[in-house]
């Protein structure tokens, strides 16, 4: 029986269905019936005949699933459906007791929990990853000066080994966004029902402790509307893909032949159809272009949810999409980015000709001056005064400094010194580098 007199129409069916993007949660859904008919049977609800064709019928499900050869029908509506569907097939009357004491509500939100999980703890693998090759390669390239930019002008030298472990605190703050999404996971929503509880005697902390979460969700309004691990999870994935483009955005420039500091290698780059010539960096152009698909995802999850009265409503099933595509971006987007620089090469000479340019020792002479007991604001000017000159002469800031200034100012003009008394903690002279990198090796343990 249904209480329908018609059918759906084609177009509501089409506007309805989740399982086009649901499919891929069917793992977890499994997972899930799985713990769920072994607490009902636990628990009296059902018989451990049932309990056993049920998941017997879950296994064959599952394997047709992997396989590719599920039998999907169009009016499945979604992914529970259809596997609920199939298990009834598989064994008759016994599948049909699958969904006692639950509800596609907290259903779908324990899928998703379950999912958010698995996302969090990939991204944090492969930042892991990231960082092991951000040190890598900073240690391989631990005294190579480089210009450091500020308004992308000369600003003042960093080693590159300092330049490139900025990006592996981000990552580590990227993996520590990540962990907090794994503890907004932690709590079982099944068992809820469809919002008010059910009208068995289930054990929750069953379930729960089969399925790896540490507890269950307090208030079954709560956890059937709740998506705040889905938000999470894109705040994470956001502010990790923004990282993401700046780096490609770094590499954009420095490969360019108007930096000329880094080469990529040849398995990350392409070609134009046109140009014979051209090697175009186009892994860190996305790196680039994908972020902000990202953060609509971001944009439009709340726009989901915003408003929208308590507990479930259709509109959540849109949540699914985006979070899955920004996972599977910001993946990506990890991959790439350690695989380029992995393989890059970078040019010593080019980096530390343009990390000489001696009006990047501006603040140097000023702080000489400063040592000699000149407030900082009038040596600044005096500095200043010295850089116009130069610039207007065409001289050297050496030629114009050093009579003015003395000798001290020849020694500071001194390539290295500039980077070498750069000695604060977190700054950039060697001895800081080598701390910062034990210091970040402790981290990856
Ligand atoms: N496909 C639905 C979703 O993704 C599953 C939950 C449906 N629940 C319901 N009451 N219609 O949100």
């Amino acid at each position: 029986m249904s209480r329908f007199s018609l059918p759906q129409d084609a177009a509501f069916q089409a506007l309805n269905t989740s399982l086009g993007f649901d499919q891929r949660l069917w793992p977890h859904d499994v997972a899930q019936s799985r713990a769920h008919v072994r607490m009902l049977a636990a628990q009296g609800i059902i018989s451990d005949a049932d309990r056993d064709e049920i998941l017997g019928g879950l296994d064959t499900a599952a394997a047709e699933l992997e396989a590719g050869s599920f039998p999907f029908r169009a009016d499945d509506e979604d992914i529970h459906m259809a596997v609920e569907r199939r298990v009834s097939e598989l064994t008759g009357p016994a599948g049909g007791k699958l969904h006692t004491a639950r509800s596609r509500n907290d259903q779908v939100i324990t899928d998703l929990a379950m999912f958010t999980r698995a996302a969090a703890q990939g991204a944090i693998a492969d930042l892991e990853q990231l960082r092991l090759v951000l040190l890598e390669v900073a240690e391989r390239h631990l005294d190579w000066p480089v210009p450091g930019y500020t308004h992308l002008q000369r600003a003042q030298p960093v080693y590159l080994s300092h330049h490139l472990l900025a990006y592996f605190w981000m990552a580590t703050r990227d993996i520590g966004r990540f962990e907090a999404v794994l503890r907004a996971t932690s709590e079982l929503p099944l068992g809820a029902g469809a919002l008010a509880g059910v009208n068995f005697d289930t054990d929750r902390r069953m379930v729960a402790a089969e399925l790896g979460f540490d507890g269950v969700v307090r208030n079954s309004v709560d956890a059937v509307s709740n998506r705040d691990f889905a938000l999470d999870l894109l705040h994470a994935l956001s502010v990790c893909a923004t990282h993401l483009s700046r780096l490609g955005q770094e590499i954009v420039l420095w490969t360019s032949s108007e930096f000329g500091f880094m080469t990529l290698s040849d398995a990350w780059s392409s070609g134009s159809s046109i140009m014979p010539q051209k090697k175009n960096p186009d892994a860190a152009e996305l790196l680039r272009g994908k972020a902000p698909r990202v953060w609509g995802h971001q944009a439009a999850l709340h726009g989901v949810i915003h408003g929208l009265p308590l507990t479930y409503n259709k509109d959540l099933q849109e949540d699914k999409e985006h979070l899955f595509d920004a996972a599977d971006t910001v993946a990506l987007c990890i991959a790439a980015a350690g695989g380029m620089l992995e393989t890059a090469t970078f040019h010593r000479a080019t980096m530390a000709a343009a990390a000489s340019d001696q009006m990047i020792a501006a603040v140097d002479l000023a702080d000489l001056l400063v040592k000699r007991g000149t407030p900082f604001r009038e040596a600044h000017g005096v500095v200043a005064g010295l850089v116009r000159e130069a610039v207007d002469s065409g001289r050297s800031l050496a030629d114009v400094a050093i009579p003015a200034l003395g000798d001290d100012a020849a020694a500071i003009l001194e390539q290295s010194s500039w980077l070498e008394s750069k000695v604060s903690e977190g700054g950039t002279a060697l001895v800081r580098v080598r701390e910062q990198l034990q210091q970040a090796r402790a981290l990856v343990g």
